[in-house]
């Protein structure tokens, strides 16, 4: 990796793929021994629990949360792409850093079950399986969505104690990320322009809080865990504020044109609903340069950073070209 290659991006799709997908199985790992096993007269809970979260998912949010972490100790994104982000970590910090992550992945997961019944998406297949609300029923998969919901805060809340400002602030980052300022307001304004003529303004708020708060929080939380100083703090911030605006743009592009078998959800949903979406109000080219211009911010905001910045334009590049 050369110089000037860091400053934009290491041009190696293979290393960041082989990154994410190491993370991933780090998260899946540490998901699976924190969640409730199958057993007694909450067997079906639990299991209803699993489900959703065994199903799969990129697990975008989780790792986010190690990146921004890593951002603020400093590692470069050589030593990430090495495996290096644990070198120097006590046990108890990892575990502590992992299960805040595995918190999200929780809180996001409640969040596509509920966004999946029939009086939201009414969506059948998710992660490439049926909806939760199909394989349980409308009150099993409400109930299991708020004990994830639940569990999520529950986890942050075990962590030692040792990390109790810690921990208190990423509460309040995720509950303000999550609840009525946040996802839950872009979910409810997401319905109400069902049917109903928009504008880039009403567009953009629903972007912004029904998905972009809780990826910009997953970064924010990562650097709360590790300490971060205000300065990098804000540089994630920005960051994160345009890559999830990008998520969901392209989450938008691929209800249009995606692979419903590599998505492992319907295509065609938002049309059928008659969303609010970027294709729907600005067409499918113009939502793609939106794309694009989101991604120019992001690295204008992580070229003054280099060595450490490069694995964030590398992840952004890798969300832009997403088919899954
Ligand atoms: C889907 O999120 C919901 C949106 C906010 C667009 P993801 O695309 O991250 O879904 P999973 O977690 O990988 O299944
Ligand atoms: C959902 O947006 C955002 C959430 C908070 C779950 P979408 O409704 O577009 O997500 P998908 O396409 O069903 O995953
Ligand atoms: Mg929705
Ligand atoms: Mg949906
Ligand atoms: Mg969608």
């Amino acid at each position: 990796m050369n110089t000037s290659d860091q400053q934009s991006s290491t041009n190696q799709p293979s290393l960041i793929k082989a990154y994410l997908k190491k993370r991933k199985e780090e998260i899946e790992q540490a998901l699976n021994a924190l969640l409730p096993e199958p057993e007694g007269h909450s067997k079906r809970l639990n299991e209803a629990i699993r489900y959703p979260l065994e199903a799969g998912g990129k697990r975008i949010r989780p790792i986010l949360a190690l990146v921004g972490a890593d951002f603020c100790r400093r590692i470069t994104t050589e030593q990430a792409y090495r495996g290096e982000s644990w070198a120097g970590v006590d046990m108890e910090f990892r575990q502590a850093l992992l299960t805040v992550a595995c918190a999200i992945e929780m809180i996001h997961t409640y969040s596509l079950i509920h966004d999946d019944l029939p009086c939201m998406d009414d969506d059948d297949l998710r992660r490439g399986r049926p909806t939760s609300h199909i394989v349980y029923g409308e009150a099993m998969a409400v109930l299991s969505a708020d004990a994830l919901h639940t569990l999520g805060f529950q986890m942050i809340a075990s962590i030692p104690e040792r990390f109790a400002l810690e921990g208190f602030r990423v509460v309040r980052e995720l509950a303000v990320a999550c609840g009525y300022p946040g996802m839950v307001a872009g979910q409810v304004v997401d319905l109400e322009y069902e049917s109903k003529p928009g504008n880039e303004e009403v567009l953009e708020f629903i972007h912004l809080h029904k998905t972009a708060a809780l990826i910009q929080a997953s970064l924010q939380m990562g650097a709360i865990m590790a300490s971060g100083q205000d300065r990098d703090r804000e540089i994630l911030r920005k960051v994160g504020y345009n890559l999830g605006l990008i998520f969901q743009v392209v989450d938008d592009i691929l209800d249009v044109v995606g692979d419903t078998r590599l998505l492992g959800k319907k295509t065609g949903s938002d049309q059928a609903h008659a969303k609010l979406t970027y294709p729907s109000l600005i067409g499918l080219e113009e939502s793609k340069n939106r794309v694009e211009k989101l991604k120019n911010e992001i690295m204008a905001l992580l070229e003054p950073e280099k060595d450490r910045a490069a694995i964030l334009i590398d992840i952004t590049n890798e969300l832009v070209r997403r088919q899954t």
